[in-house]
């Protein structure tokens, strides 16, 4: 663990660190974390060594879903999921992309008939671009009208 924690250690359950800073209060809101009732801590702005400044969520008590993990890879690609278990780290790994995301946010053409009918909206997702270079660019296709959107479209800044 590092030397100076900036925010209180947990005894059980999951670290979200190197979040962008600013972006922690919309993944909070987003992910719905705070209803479940477990006690949540949230840094923001802290020193990062990497990144400038940094958001970090603690939730204590929980482990996060592979479906919220995938939600968290569009929101915070850079960020990492710590599994803390009797104030340890026991696993710790970095965000993937689903291939698919069903049902989170709905499709953007206003056209689409995805919006029109009791359907879950569907996008398979794709990576366009060097992620080395900084250029990649997260793609969205909607199944139902197949028009393809640029992630930031589907899921906000
Ligand atoms: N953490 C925590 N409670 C614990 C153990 C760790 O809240 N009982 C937090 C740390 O504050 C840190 C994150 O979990 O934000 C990851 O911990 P650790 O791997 O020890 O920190 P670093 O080595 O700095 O992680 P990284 O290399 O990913 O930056
Ligand atoms: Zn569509």
């Amino acid at each position: 663990m590092s030397e100076k924690l900036q925010v209180e250690a947990i005894q059980q359950g999951t670290v979200i660190d190197h979040i962008p800073a600013g972006q922690g209060i919309r993944i909070l809101k987003r992910l719905h974390l705070e209803s479940a009732g477990k006690r949540i801590t949230v840094g923001m702005n802290l020193p990062s060594q990497n990144h400038g400044l940094k958001d970090i969520i603690k939730v204590e008590g929980r482990m996060f879903t592979e479906d919220e993990a995938h939600q968290l890879a569009l929101f915070a690609p850079s960020a990492t999921i710590n599994v803390i278990d009797d104030y340890e780290v026991v696993n710790k790994f970095g965000m993937q992309l689903p291939d698919t995301l069903v049902g989170v946010f709905p499709c953007p053409n206003s056209n689409c008939i995805s919006l029109n009918e009791p359907v879950n909206s569907y996008f398979y997702i794709s990576v366009k671009g060097e992620a080395d270079s900084g250029d990649a660019q997260v793609k969205m296709r909607c199944k139902y009208c197949e028009k393809s959107f640029n992630k930031e479209v589907v899921v906000g800044n």
